[in-house]
């Protein structure tokens, strides 16, 4: 274990990086008082049995106090900003009411769940109007992983993330509880959705007014919904499961003392080797799950995770247990099916910066199937990033409803955190990243760039999964029935709807 390889590199192209973005908002440190770091509650079951579990979740409009002085209007699952956090075990039939209290449609996406579409899967095709609420039922059947639900209400997905709507999704199942990693929630297991914001009169959030076609920025770091946050940390080691939760930031993560921590699981699980980092880079979507060991550390310390050279979240080093355990060096097997015979080569190319952003030529068509793929079937997905290599920017891609695997990056190996299960790929200007995918549900789903207002600007693509011998027709969402309902629910005429991406 001791003489696992250091990585001190962020991988992806420098020359690619969101600072050199003409539009680029850097962050800033804070300058409110330190406030302790808000560990989202665990959302109650309404009801658990060995075999089924009950939710119910609410998105709610709230206030939340974010900075001194006036509370800020925010949006939640459950809870005035962000969420509470949502447990599924592997192997149970899950059952959740949706209920819709905001005074507009949203949806409720589970980025990363491997869930039947359009509707389970919470895309644009399964909105839930203001005051209504409808059920999900589904089994949960998918390894133990760090996932998250949004809101995914084309082309508004951006706005109500903005607002607040985006929570952490746990997956447990019977391999990783045998690890020896910490999970005691909220003790040495913690949830850490890093998103920024910028705020205005009143302490207010105001999306218009810092609309960018590239992705909303805001120069304040706002951690789990914390501003300018510290954790007690009680325990020598602990586990943080990182999401970036931004509309549009990249985060270049390091601590003080460039601190080695282990990254054990990416977005769609555990890796199967645990791999050593000072630096690590995370693009819209992506998590990463790593622990940090601070036996190095006693009581009074302060350890300080930043992003390039601004702190996010200080951690308050206090009296711990001694603790021993080291990782094994192999944690799981990664499924490496083979392709099956005789299938395409999907193409995906994302082109475009601003509103120019399009995949394959064309902007999102909710009416529209790009490309199809039989359930079952193992297949590659070559997905490209037409930018310029100086002046472009990494767009990362998405699918709904797979875990995939990275075969190559421009023929190369993938980074040496890619060797897991993956749901997004930050992709390099100039880049064609070879991708090994794979369904199990039908339905219809999207896969599009996760930088929130390319998504909704139009660099956003559907596929069928399909069955052949069973073949179904789906009722699609259109863009005109969207666009009314809102309009109605604004109690503003349609024309007159400031929703960026609905003039694509
Ligand atoms: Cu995070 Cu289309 O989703
Ligand atoms: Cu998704
Ligand atoms: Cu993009």
């Amino acid at each position: 274990m001791a003489d696992r390889k250091v990585y001190t590199d962020y991988f992806f192209d420098e020359p690619a990086f969101n600072t050199h973005d003409g539009g680029y908002v850097p962050l800033k440190e804070p300058d409110s008082p330190q406030e302790k770091l808000r560990i989202p509650a665990l959302l109650k079951p309404d009801k658990e049995t060995d075999t089924d579990m009950y939710y119910t979740v609410i998105a709610q409009t709230g206030e939340t106090q974010l900075l001194p002085g006036a509370k800020t209007k925010t949006w939640g699952y459950n809870a005035s900003i962000l969420g509470q956090t949502i447990v599924f075990k592997d192997g149970k039939n899950i059952h959740i009411t949706l209920k819709n209290e905001l005074p507009e449609l949203t949806t409720f996406h589970w980025h990363g769940l491997n869930v039947p579409g359009p509707i389970t899967d919470g895309g644009c095709h399964a909105p839930v109007y203001p005051g209504e609420s409808t059920q999900i039922n589904f089994k949960c059947n998918q390894v133990a992983a760090t996932l998250w639900l949004h809101a995914h209400p084309c082309p508004a997905t951006a706005q109500h993330v903005w607002k607040g709507l985006a929570t952490t999704v746990i997956v447990q199942d019977q391999t990783e509880s045998q690890l020896p990693f910490p999970r005691n929630y909220g003790v040495n297991d913690i949830p850490l959705v890093l998103q920024d914001r910028n705020f205005h009169e009143n302490n207010q959030l105001d999306y218009m007014a810092d609309y960018d076609p590239d992705g909303i920025q805001g120069p304040t770091p706002m951690i789990n919904g914390t501003i300018n946050p510290y954790f007690d940390v009680t325990t020598q080691r602990l586990r943080l499961r990182i999401l970036d939760g931004a509309n549009r930031r990249e985060w270049r993560l390091h601590f003080s003392d460039d601190l080695k921590f282990t990254q054990i699981a990416s977005d769609g699980g555990v890796l199967p080797e645990p791999v050593d980092f000072t630096h690590l880079m995370l693009t819209c979507a992506e998590r990463a799950e790593i622990i940090v060991d601070f036996s190095g550390y006693k009581p009074g310390d302060e350890v300080t995770l930043y992003s390039d050279d601004v702190p996010l979240v200080r951690f308050r080093i206090h009296q711990f247990a001694k603790d021993d355990t080291t990782l094994p060096d192999h944690l799981v097997n990664i499924p490496d099916p083979d392709v099956t015979p005789n299938t395409k080569i999907h193409q995906v190319v994302m082109a475009g910066m601003d509103e120019e952003v399009e995949i394959n030529g064309k902007k999102f068509d909710m009416q529209r199937i790009d490309d199809k793929q039989q359930v079952g079937s193992v297949e590659y997905w070559d997905v490209s990033n037409t930018n310029d290599k100086t002046g472009g920017m990494i767009h990362p891609y998405h699918m709904h409803a797979t875990q995939f695997r990275i075969v190559s990056r421009n023929g190369h190996e993938p980074y040496p955190n890619e060797h897991g299960l993956k749901d997004t790929v930050g992709v390099n200007p100039g880049e064609t990243v070879r991708l090994k995918v794979w369904f199990d549900k039908l339905g219809v789903f999207m896969n599009h760039c996760h930088i929130l207002e390319h998504e909704d600007g139009g660099m956003m693509a559907q596929f069928e999964v399909y069955d052949p011998d069973h073949p179904k027709t789906y009722k699609l969402m259109d863009m005109d029935t969207l666009m009314t309902a809102f309009a109605k629910e604004r109690g503003v005429k349609k024309e007159d709807l400031n929703i960026p991406g609905m003039h694509m």
